[in-house]
């Protein structure tokens, strides 16, 4: 074995002084420590060898082999160096650096934030981990009322919950505000939801708040519909529907025209012409006294907006879930 190890190196010190280019120096590494190479056969030979001689043997090939590793190295990166700078193409446009782009829900809150500053509103904010109280009862939703069950709620703690809604920020704005208030209150609200395709355990919604004296039904469906207007074009029509939450009374649920088939009826809008976007209504006097506001003088109007559903019918998304997988081959087509 030795000897023939002996043989091996020998041949190998004549061809690897004889090859001067990348590609016979990979017809080298493969006729010397290929998988078929002839290493690889010195190793096979050591099974008829005697148990006794095995180890000397092995030690003798994984010798060589680490020999001739170390000569391809050195050789492969003096040749691959001298093969770049053979190649360097001073016309060769330069590499783009990455440049990442805004999150398709991003860009939806951005224009409804940009209308809603037109129509003179700030942006508030307000956290995301909320208490009972913000979340349920300063809103008129007391423990135990049939209303709770509209929202399936994550609970942290018997008094902590992720907010449900983006309602909360309205009692915080109020609180630390004297009216007139004028805001909307764009983030994140999470339900206890089973992930489908219409469903996520988080979703997006802009709240939209506005106290004053004589504020009216009128405005809300005016501020609404020049909403859908601006987002969609003016043929896009507004239909509201009488609804239910226990903190605007009386309340509507709204929905806009689907912008796919505007309106005549197709996939998207399960042929009915109508995508529904969520809840508004006259803010309830009841909350108004949470929050120290004289129902008397004052009047507000109050609405939800489903930030998630507007996005997927403006892009023709069929499944929320995509949103969220960070898959770069779908969000950078935005
Ligand atoms: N918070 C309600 C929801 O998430 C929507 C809503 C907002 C309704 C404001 C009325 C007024 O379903």
């Amino acid at each position: 074995m030795k000897k023939e190890a002996e043989e091996i190196r020998n041949k190998f010190t004549a061809d690897f002084k004889a090859v001067n280019d990348p590609k016979g120096l990979e017809d080298l590494r493969i006729k010397y420590v290929g998988r078929k190479g002839l290493i690889t056969a010195l190793f096979k030979q050591l099974g008829q060898l005697s148990p006794a001689e095995r180890p000397k043997a092995g030690k003798v090939i994984n010798q060589l082999r680490s020999e001739f590793d170390s000569c391809f190295q050195a050789e492969q990166s003096g040749i691959g160096a001298e093969k770049k700078t053979d190649q360097i193409d001073l016309t060769l446009p330069g590499r783009k650096p990455f440049v990442g782009r805004k999150h398709p829900l991003t860009q939806i809150f951005d224009e409804i934030k940009s209308i809603f500053s037109g129509l003179g509103f700030t942006i508030a904010d307000g956290p995301e981990v909320e208490t009972d109280y913000y979340n349920f009862e300063a809103l008129n939703i007391p423990k135990l009322h049939p209303s709770r069950n509209m929202q399936d709620t994550l609970y942290i703690s018997e008094e902590i919950v992720l907010r449900t809604h983006t309602s909360p920020v309205q009692i915080r704005v109020m609180e630390r505000t004297k009216p007139p208030v004028r805001i909307i209150a764009p983030g994140r609200v999470y339900r206890r939801d089973t992930p489908d395709a219409s469903h996520s355990p988080f979703f997006h919604q802009v709240e939209g708040l506005c106290v004053d004296k004589g504020i009216s039904f009128g405005d809300l469906k005016a501020v609404i519909t020049t909403c859908a207007h601006q987002l969609f074009g003016k043929d896009i029509k507004v239909r509201f529907r009488p609804s239910f939450f226990p903190f605007t009374e009386p309340s509507m649920e709204y929905d806009f025209n689907c912008i796919i088939c505007r309106g005549e009826g197709c996939k998207v809008c399960k042929q009915t012409g109508w995508v529904e976007i969520s809840g508004a209504g006259m803010v309830d006097p009841k909350v108004f006294e949470a929050v120290g506001y004289d129902p008397e003088i004052y009047t507000g109007y109050a609405f939800g907006m489903g930030v998630d559903r507007i996005a997927m019918m403006k892009y023709q998304i069929d499944d929320i879930r995509l949103f969220f997988e960070n898959d770069m081959r779908f969000l950078s087509q935005f």
